[in-house]
Parts: structure tokens; sequence; C-alpha cells
């Protein structure tokens, strides 16, 4: 364990952690708002993020839908009120429609959009049924698990077709091997958990090699020497040879995107609970502590690691959520003093997330996660503006799923 890198770490030092009554009662308000959502939405979906703090309502048709099937199997496993199963279903079967009639599927973000709603189905269901079987009962509902599984593998399916020999890895955007768009995305490292379970479900060990190539592609380019990374990395076509690595949604091309740096300590840690690599628990001590050693004092951390304490820039709470959830991932494989320390640092970050970002008794349409943002436009990164303090749907997932993490032995979605 990197204890040297983490012991200077002292934002946290002195931050108090969360009760678990306080895990509770924020649960709950999570709870309450997917409620009130749910008759809000009806068979829309909120858009990505909120515009002057709620929800455009929109069909299913963006890389984040699969947060809000999320949000709904959250509650259901807290409450196991029908009305959350219901529609999480209706989510799922909504998902099957979208990959057969390919409504924007053409990009790399599969597990975004299937592990929190369909891998989480076949999950849940499966595992209630086998309870259920205990119990003498017979209600497992076979055609929704099945139904989960063969749309959740069309979509493992769909992201093998975006793998590239030459360079190793998933291509994120635009056309399968357009030069132009020759690239990864620290991201993607989220994406890999779907086939990881395609492998685990069809006996095809494929899924799981091809995955297991983009991460150690994506580790290798991403993560620059101080643990810092870039946001996404081209490849010469050609060759496959790495050529650069640029922001997209960054302040600047050399700066640290706080929610890239979040994907990166997630998804090293999802990698790590999967393949058990030393080096995956290498990089993922290291962008933790650069993580932390960036927080601002109040631990919301800035939307780039450009800024800091005094800045008027926005803040991303999504950032803290994921990074909340890498923590506890990590927290499940380790020896115990480390999972301690792991444990209260993601303690500490839901603690101030829920102290200064959590909306209670919000309007309809409303979030849960105040103060994230999508996409900040700079001089360097050309990006559409959108999302700037505002609601955003992974914000709230992340947060929800932290938090579940906190207050029982979970069994992850990923
Ligand atoms: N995966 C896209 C984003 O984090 O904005």
């Amino acid at each position: 364990m990197e204890n040297k890198r983490y012991e200077r770490t002292n934002r946290l030092a002195e931050a108090p952690e969360m009760t678990a009554r306080e895990a509770d009662e924020a649960f709950a308000v999570c709870v309450e708002t997917v409620k009130r959502n749910m008759a809000y939405f009806g068979s829309t979906v909120p858009a990505a993020a909120s515009v002057d703090g709620i929800y455009p309502k929109t069909a299913n048709d963006d890389w984040t839908d699969g947060f809000w099937t999320g949000e709904m199997w959250l509650s259901y496993e807290e409450t196991g009120d029908s009305a959350f199963k219901r529609e999480a279903l209706a989510s799922v079967a909504d998902f099957e429609r979208r990959m057969k009639e390919r409504v924007v599927v053409d990009h790399h973000d599969m597990g975004f959009l299937f592990s929190p709603s369909c891998v989480a189905a076949w999950r849940l269901l499966k595992r209630e049924g086998a309870m259920e079987e205990e119990q003498h009962e017979s209600v497992m509902n076979d055609a929704a698990i099945e139904q989960a599984k063969r749309t959740a593998l069309a979509a493992a399916d769909n992201l093998m077709g975006r793998f590239q020999e030459k360079g190793g890895f998933f291509q994120a955007w635009g056309t399968a091997g357009d030069p132009k768009e020759y690239r990864l995305i620290i991201d993607c490292l989220l994406n890999m958990p779907l086939l990881f379970w395609a492998s685990e479900v069809t006996g095809n060990p494929i899924y799981r090699e091809k995955a297991e190539c983009h991460i150690r592609t994506a580790m290798a380019h991403v993560v620059r020497d101080d643990y810092s990374t870039y946001h996404t990395y081209y490849f010469d076509p050609e060759t496959g040879a790495p050529v650069k690595g640029i922001t997209q949604q960054g302040n600047r091309n050399g700066s640290i995107w706080a929610r890239g740096q979040a994907w990166g300590i997630y998804g090293s840690a999802l990698s790590y609970g999967y393949f058990h690599d030393p080096e995956y628990m290498r990089l993922f001590d290291g962008v933790t502590a650069c993580f932390m050693e960036n927080l601002p004092s109040d631990l919301i951390p800035y939307w780039d690691f450009d800024f800091n304490d005094g800045s008027p820039e926005p803040r991303d709470s999504s950032a803290a959520a994921i990074a909340a959830c890498g923590l506890l991932e990590m927290a499940r494989y380790v020896e115990q003093e480390k999972a301690g320390l792991l444990i209260s640092m993601a303690s500490k970050l839901m603690k101030a997330l829920t102290d200064r970002c959590l909306l209670r008794d919000g309007a309809p349409g409303a979030g849960i996660l105040l103060h994230g943002t999508y996409a900040k436009r700079s001089k360097e990164n050309g990006v559409n503006q959108s999302g700037v303090d505002e609601f955003n749907l992974w914000g709230d997932y992340f947060y929800m799923e932290a938090l579940m993490r906190m207050r029982k032995d979970w069994e992850r979605y990923w």
C-alpha cells in the first residue's frame, strides 16, 4: 500500500465521516426523489443534466439513460416496493427496443447504458428467484431475466465491434476505424465490466480478453507519471502507436479533469476486482492519491483540478460520488488497515456531498446531487457547454450507489 502517498492527502485529515444514521437518512431522501420523479417522468427519461435545476423530459437516446434505471433498481433493493421494479422492468424492455432499433448505440458507452439497467436486472432477479426457490415459491420472472440477458449481450457484442486491433483498445466515438476519431477515453474503463459479465454468462473468454487488452492500453497511456490523467488518448490507425493525449471535457490538455480522474479511480478498482492484478492496485493508489491531493478544503471537487480554493469556477460533485464508489469497491479486496483507510476517505467525501450538495424535498423533475458539471467550455477544449452547476444523472446514481455500498455488502451492477 502506498501509505506515503495517502499521508499527503491531508485535505481529508480533519474532515468528519458520515454516520450510519446520516447515510440511512440520505438514502431515504434519494428514494423519495426517485419515487417523485417516476411519477413526473412517466415513460420519458430525465435528460443527462438538468436545466435551471429541472431535468428536461427526453427519450431513451443518450449515454446516460441507464443511470435512471439504476436509480430505480437501487430504490427497489432498498424498499422491496414493486412500483420501482415495474418501472425498472419497463425501462429494460425499452432498452431492448433501443438496441434492436439501434437508437444512438454507435459509440462505446454500452456499459454505462446496460450495466445499471439490464445487468442489474439480471443479477437482481436471479438472486430474487434463488431466494424464492428456497422458500418454495415460484414467482421468478424468467422472461424478464432472459430479456435483460439477451439485451445486455447484444450491447456487449455491439461494443466488441469497436475494438481496434491496431493499438488494442475500444474506440470511443465516431465511426469505428475513422482515423480522425482513433482514440480511447478514460471513462471507458467503466464500460469494461459489461464485457466481464458477457464472458461470465456465455463462457466465451473473448469479451474478457479484449476488455483486459483495452484496460492495459488505457492505463499505459492515459495515466501520466505523476498519476494525473489525460481524458482522451489518440493512436496511429496505421501502426497502433500511441500519438498524444488531449482533453475533451477538461480545462486543458495538460490539466486534470476531475471526473476523468474519478473514472480512473473507479475503473482501476473494478479492474482489480476482476483480475487481482497488482498493477491495477498500484494505479488505483496513485490516481486516488492524486485526486485527494487536488481537492479543495470543502472536499467538493472543482470541475478541473486547475482550480482550487477561492476560484469562482463551478464544482463537479459527481466526481466525488464516483470516487467514493471506487474507494468502497477497492476496500473489499485489501487488508483491514487499508480497507479502513479507504472506507474512511469515502465516508468523508460522502459526508461533504450530503452536507453541501444533497437536495431534500425537491420539486418534481429536480435531481438528487446539486453542483455537478457535465461540460464546461474553455479556451482549449472547445466543447459544447452544458449542465454547468446542475444535477446530472450519473451524479445522482453514483451518490446513491455509494450510499448503498456504505450501508450494506452490495452486489455490484458493474
Ligand atoms: N462519460 C462522459 C462523461 O463523464 O461526461
